[in-house]
């Protein structure tokens, strides 16, 4: 594979160098692009000496005047460690004022990003915003570890080991774009249902499962189209975002957009009963005990089974209780190809609100795997890997 190793100006810079040699034992090709601040703490001739190329370090002093751009396309990976405070915020805001960052705009692949600092830059507000709008661009981040950093400060900081960069390159490097040319139609967040203009009933989803799942799909190469309810989450990048507020909203905006769709994700909460007639001015207080009569909304997900086609319908089961039963239950009642069953509320730490989670997915294959506690992302990669494989298992056994 032919990666770009992007090394900026940290005391780190000098353990790009250990990162270069791994890389290059792998069988991997190494291009070696330093920031003007990473050649104070190392000179350029090092990495030359250790990829046999020479090393990219200024826009203007190469051939072509768009070097970036031919570089950018024949390079399949890019890592960068350590990526300082600085290059972190120039990269999270799009700047392009050195060959590194202007080669980062140029690069469609897949980005691997090593953090080092002292202590402080790497706990700042502004520094974690940036980590985060990268993170939501689908890099994969490689924190630092924790310990005895340059500045003489303990905590985390320092540029993880050299190994670990290395697996995250080959993990990222293994990942296929296998929902490229699909698109998935993803439903995510709770309904809110009014009961006057001021007031409304809604639950305590937060919409990272939905918006997680979102993120891994569109990291895969899928179209992706969100239908989100309100939620406080910004929106992936890559993903069209269709905002919705009422459970009658929802099913419209997805009957609307479903053509498209191969595979339709269920994840949002939807709210079960609603208020038939809203009144149009605020419900004035009084002492007396009110009562409210609800509705049932509709059940998109069933209605869906209905007319699902060749679609793959998965649904989600948030349960207290009974977790594999209920998800079985609702896999059979609402016609789905898989259900992913999670226990929420109680004491439960996960599920709802969380950035965890810890599901079961039952399948049409009458399989039942258990995928233990890990990140939201984590576990929207691994749903994605059993879809993909329950089409495989379906269509074998549909002889198509
Ligand atoms: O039946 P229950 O609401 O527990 O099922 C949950 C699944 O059904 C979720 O996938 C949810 O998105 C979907 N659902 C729906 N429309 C509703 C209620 C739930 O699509 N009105």
């Amino acid at each position: 594979m032919k990666i770009i190793l992007g090394v900026s100006g940290g005391i780190a810079a000098y353990k790009a160098a250990e990162l270069a040699r791994l890389v290059m034992q792998q069988g991997h090709e190494v291009q070696a692009v330093m920031t003007a601040a990473a050649q104070e703490f190392v000179r350029p001739l090092t990495f030359a000496a250790l990829t046999g190329r020479k090393v990219l370090t200024d826009l203007f002093a190469i051939e072509s005047a768009i070097e970036h751009i031919a570089v950018a396309q024949e390079h399949e990976l890019m890592v960068i460690a350590p990526a300082t405070a600085d290059l972190i915020a120039r990269l999270a805001h799009g700047l392009a004022d050195d060959f590194l960052t202007t080669l980062y705009l140029a690069f469609t692949g897949p980005v691997v990003i090593a953090p080092a600092m002292n202590v402080n830059m790497w706990q700042h507000a502004a520094t974690q915003a940036n980590l985060e709008t990268l993170r939501q661009r689908g890099h994969r981040m490689v924190d630092p570890d924790s310990g005895y950093l340059a500045c003489g400060m303990t905590g985390p900081g320092r540029l993880a080991d050299p190994a670990a960069i290395l697996e995250a390159i080959e993990r990222e490097a293994r990942k296929r774009r296998d929902l490229e040319g699909e698109t998935v139609l993803i439903t995510a967040g709770p309904t809110q249902e009014p009961l006057d203009p001021v007031r409304y009933i809604s639950n305590r989803s937060s919409g990272k499962m939905g918006y997680a799942l979102a993120e891994a799909a569109a990291a895969r190469g899928a179209r992706v189209i969100l239908i989100s309810g309100p939620v406080h989450l910004a929106p992936p990048y890559g993903v069209e975002v269709v905002p919705v507020r009422t459970a009658a909203e929802m099913r419209a905006k997805v009957m609307e957009r479903l053509g498209p769709a191969g595979i339709v994700i269920k994840s949002a909460a939807v709210a079960d009963f609603h208020l038939g007639t809203v009144p149009t001015q605020k419900v004035k207080k009084t002492a007396a005990r009110i009562s409210l009569e609800l509705d049932p909304t509709p059940d998109i997900l069933a209605e869906l089974g209905r007319k699902k086609g060749d679609r793959l319908l998965i649904g989600f089961a948030a349960e207290t209780q009974n977790l594999h039963q209920e998800a079985r239950r609702k896999l059979e009642s609402k016609n789905c190809d898989m259900v992913v069953g999670n226990l929420v509320g109680g004491s439960s730490d996960i599920g709802f609100e969380s950035d965890q989670n810890e599901v079961v997915l039952a399948l049409r294959t009458g399989e039942l795997i258990s995928l233990p506690r890990a990140p939201k992302r984590e576990i929207a990669e691994r749903i994605f890997d059993q879809v993909l494989k329950l089409r495989l298992a379906l269509h074998a056994a549909d002889g198509r």
